[in-house]
């Protein structure tokens, strides 16, 4: 076989073979197919795209090029994906309530990219969080204890580490089924039954339009059954701040306020919801009755103390923690209305990027965070406010600049009616 005729192929948009596929990948691992060959290669897929066939082979080359994990509780394990959002601490908020109803989860996490928060981060602005656990203690805990997290490696999937930078610097990360492949080959490493992919849609998301996020779910749902798992999609907008808090540290005490049932916000509705279709699946119960059982965990802190069991399993000191002053930047900066209406926000992504421009997040890979720094977002889309009410205040530990503040109040807009908004824009379950 060869390399060059094969792009050819692939580029005058005929379909690649099973053999063909591993030929080329094998030949790229092995490095006798180079960079500037392979970006060839991802641009003739994403212009001509994958055919169902291929694209399943695709994802199992990925997925073989590293380690698999194997639990024993299948009928009682759920794993779950977002493609990240700017105040998303869903996988936070969501792994409790699960473990209080003895619904176990396992997961390889990441850190914040670009705009978007990492649960990772935000795990570690706990003194002692450790992700670095091996194999072993990372099954057992799972399964002993409900919750496990680590880091996503290079153990796992190497091939997708190696071909997602090279798409990142050669504009090839746009093809909904290469990013379907490679988030599934990840979804893949364990051999969890059920798997929920939060799908986030709007301007700060990967998927700007319920059209393209649609197009994308079924290639996740599909890419699931072929591989014999149970798959749950949501999405949901991504054109307001999830919950109240932006930034490491001030999400972790939101996820406590909400576990120990002193906040109701969006982030705690939107993962009630998730919860209640995973519950009600896994329990066989109606989804009101998987309802009343989120509110049960809440309400009797069984999910608080769950989250609390597994920072401590994972060395987190999370009585230093609550003893440390939530608030705790030496400036605080309040984000004003100048006029009278109806909020609703534009460009989401900048308040995440606003976040990295304060040290809560890495412009360079070996950056340390400012744990301490964000946003809290005190009125959310379609909030009337009065002139000069107060809309955010930013936490910092710099002095920032007018431009800086005027540019964060311009991503605000205040409008005389209620813009069209639904948190959940649909959702395709199992
Ligand atoms: N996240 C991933 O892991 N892969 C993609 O291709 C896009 C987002």
């Amino acid at each position: 076989m060869n390399i060059i005729q094969l792009i050819e192929k692939k580029g005058n948009n005929f379909s690649l073979t099973e053999e063909e596929l591993k030929f080329l990948f094998q030949e790229y691992q092995e490095k006798r197919m180079s960079d500037y060959q392979m970006s060839s290669l991802l641009m003739a897929i994403k212009i001509n795209g994958l055919n169902e066939e291929e694209l399943f082979i695709y994802t199992k080359i990925l997925l073989d090029s590293g380690k698999t994990i194997t639990f024993n509780d299948l009928e009682r394990r759920v794993d779950k994906h977002s493609t990240g959002g700017v105040g998303d601490k869903v996988s936070l908020l969501l792994a409790p309530i699960l473990a209080a109803n003895k619904i176990n989860i396992g997961k390889l996490s990441g850190r914040g990219l670009g705009f978007t928060g990492g649960t990772i981060d935000k795990l570690e602005s706990i003194p002692g969080f450790n992700v670095d656990l091996t194999l072993e203690e990372f099954v057992s805990n799972s399964q002993e204890h409900g919750i496990s997290l680590i880091g996503a490696t290079s153990e796992f999937a190497p091939l997708d580490k190696s071909i997602y930078a090279l798409r990142d610097v050669t504009g090839t990360v746009g093809s909904l089924e290469l990013i379907a492949a490679s988030i599934m080959s990840k979804k893949l490493v364990t051999n969890s039954k059920y798997i929920f992919i939060d799908l986030k849609c709007g301007s700060a998301a990967f998927f700007k339009t319920k059209e393209e996020a649609l197009k994308a779910a079924k290639l996740f749902k599909k890419i699931g059954l072929y591989f014999g798992r149970k798959i749950f999609v949501m999405i949901s907008t991504m054109e307001q701040p999830l919950g109240n808090f932006i930034g490491n540290k001030l999400e972790v005490w939101e996820t406590i306020d909400i576990l120990r049932n002193e906040t109701k916000n969006d982030a705690f509705l939107l993962t009630k919801e998730i919860a209640s279709y995973i519950i009600a699946e896994i329990n066989k119960v109606s989804f009101e009755e998987a309802n009343m059982l989120v509110d049960k965990v809440i309400e009797d802190q069984s999910a608080f103390n769950k989250f609390i069991e597994w920072i401590k399993i994972q060395g987190g000191e999370i009585e230093v923690f609550l003893k440390q002053k939530r608030i705790n930047t030496k400036y605080i900066y309040p984000i004003k209305t100048s006029s009278e209406g109806y909020v609703s926000f534009q460009e989401v992504d900048k308040l995440g990027y606003a976040v990295v421009d304060l040290g809560g997040g890495r412009k360079q890979l070996h950056d340390k965070i400012n744990y301490n720094v964000g946003i809290q977002v005190l009125k959310k889309t379609n909030d009337y406010v009065k002139k000069f009410d107060e809309i955010m205040l930013v936490y910092s530990d710099k002095e920032l600049s007018t431009k800086f503040l005027n540019h964060l109040k311009s991503l605000i807009k205040i409008e005389q009616n209620k813009v069209p908004f639904e948190m959940v824009i649909e959702t395709i379950v199992w």
